[in-house]
């Protein structure tokens, strides 16, 4: 889908007239909501790659539990940690630049990495796609701090909400914060995609909440659920499955992306009230913007109205697939080994609206927000990761005997340039902490 780079079949580089539309978000999209399933389905006789269940959940940790030997051969000390940010730079505004170093953490660090993003564990031969650091046009982003960042998390809880790439960037986080910390497993129930994690020495939760259409939604289709089966979805009630977690919950970071192009019938108050590509005469396709615009304006009412909730709640915003060479179900994948420049790429009509769709209920929520004192954010992560083409699995998320056909250009490697979305988190907390200390300051100057 959506190679907003490439003109098949020469590999002539469009980048800038992508007005050559690709057709399938959709699937690209629904290639996503397989993911899960593959993941979990326990069945002993698929030969899909699998996380080692233990009780239902995956391992806390990997086998192997070698330290990192690139974190440790690293001397951040003299970095530039612990710098505060200057508030007017836009640290999501930048490109990626070479960093011989290396990332934070391996596939032998004692963290999770599902298979399915273990890159290295499966024999993907480049590394240089571990060597970039995101920079910001305006300032340098400060390394990441273990250390840091559990001080500012001290004592609370941090839920992703949304999700399998939620799930990727908690993975991140739990790997990036091994060089300090290791969490124990404190989950509620036995289902991996509600992970609980608690960093004891800090009192501080990871939760992992799995909602990917955040509403409510039901199978709809008389044969039963497949990649593009259609999805009853309740546009103005907020799923439970997140909703009932999320009262006490000091950091939400929350997202949604491809899950949105399948076909659904959209209900408000009970009653249908159009769709998206469900061929039926009587109902109006209301397109997958809707069902989108919808699903976020229903999640952060969710949050405006819950009577307890104090929390600062982070939009981490779409995240780009890169397939190229054909669809995502049709031999697609993504075989580059360097990032774009800014110059090469830019979103395609899909993506741009689909980012302006959620920012635009972002924003609207922070503006309702401010009346009652909860902080709405972006994690702006889209355009710096529509640069990183390399930075998927590819086909390095199982062995190559496995009969997996179909390449992920979805989820993305770790170590890879999904660390960098802590990166910047990591900052936005401080920005936070920081206003907050400053905003009291004032209140008793
Ligand atoms: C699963 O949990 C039960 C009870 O908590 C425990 O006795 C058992 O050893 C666990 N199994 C594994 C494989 O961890
Ligand atoms: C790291 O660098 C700093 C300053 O250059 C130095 O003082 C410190 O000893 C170094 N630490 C290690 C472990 O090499
Ligand atoms: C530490 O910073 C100083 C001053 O910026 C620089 O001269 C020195 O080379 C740095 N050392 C390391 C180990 O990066
Ligand atoms: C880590 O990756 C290397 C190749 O880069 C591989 O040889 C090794 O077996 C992997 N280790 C684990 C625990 O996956
Ligand atoms: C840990 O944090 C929770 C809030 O997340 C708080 O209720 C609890 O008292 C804290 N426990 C300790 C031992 O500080
Ligand atoms: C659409 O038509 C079908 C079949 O005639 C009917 O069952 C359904 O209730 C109609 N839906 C709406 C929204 O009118």
């Amino acid at each position: 889908m959506k190679v907003k780079s490439i003109e098949f079949p020469s590999g002539k580089s469009t980048a800038l007239n992508s007005s050559k539309k690709v057709v399938l978000p959709i699937l690209t999209l629904i290639f996503l909501t397989t993911i899960p399933l593959y993941l979990y389905k326990d069945s002993p006789n698929s030969t899909l790659p699998r996380v080692e269940i233990i009780n239902g959940s995956v391992p806390l940790f990997q086998k192997n539990n070698l330290p990192s030997p690139l974190h440790f051969a690293q001397n951040t000390s003299n970095d530039s940690k612990r710098v505060t940010l200057d508030y007017k730079c836009d640290i999501f505004k930048g490109s990626w630049v070479p960093y011989p170093r290396g990332p934070y953490y391996t596939n032998e660090t004692k963290c999770v990495i599902d298979d399915r993003q273990n890159c290295m564990k499966f024999g993907r031969p480049d590394t240089e796609f571990m060597k970039w650091r995101w920079k910001p046009d305006e300032c340098d982003l400060p390394l990441f701090d273990a250390i840091e960042f559990l001080e500012l998390v001290r004592g609370k809880t941090l839920a992703f909400v949304g999700d399998s790439l939620g799930r990727n960037q908690m993975q991140s986080l739990t790997c990036l914060l091994a060089s300090a910390a290791y969490p124990v497993d404190v989950s509620y129930v036995d289902d991996t995609k509600f992970r609980r994690w608690l960093y004891t020495n800090y009192n501080f939760t990871i939760a992992a909440l799995w909602s990917p259409l955040l509403v409510g939604a039901r199978d709809a289709d008389p044969n039963g659920y497949s990649l593009n089966s259609l999805i009853n979805l309740y546009l103005d009630e907020a799923d439970e499955a997140w909703a009932s977690q999320i009262e006490n919950v000091d950091i939400v970071i929350i997202a949604a992306g491809q899950w949105f192009f399948r076909p659904f019938v959209y209900y408000e108050n009970g009653k249908v009230v159009g769709c998206h590509i469900c061929h039926k005469r009587n109902i109006t396709d209301l397109t997958r913007y809707y069902g989108y615009r919808m699903a976020f304006r229903t999640a952060f009412r969710t949050l405006l109205r819950l009577q307890n909730f104090k929390g600062l709640t982070i939009l981490r915003t779409y995240s780009p697939s890169h397939f190229e060479n054909g669809e995502w179900n049709k031999g697609g994948n993504c075989v580059r080994t360097r990032p774009f420049t800014k110059e090469e790429v830019k979103l395609d009509e899909y993506e741009l609206e689909t980012y302006l769709t959620q920012v635009e209920e972002l924003r609207a929520a922070e503006m309702e927000g401010r009346k009652r004192g909860l902080k709405f954010r972006m994690l702006d992560t889209t355009k710096a990761m529509l640069m990183r083409p390399d930075g998927h699995p590819n086909h390095y998320g199982h062995w190559p005997h496995e009969s997996e056909t179909m390449a992920d250009c979805v989820h993305w490697c770790m170590p890879g340039p999904i660390d960098t979305w802590n990166e910047l988190l990591l900052q936005m907390l401080k920005m936070e902490d920081q206003g907050a200390i400053e905003g009291k300051l004032q209140k008793y100057a």
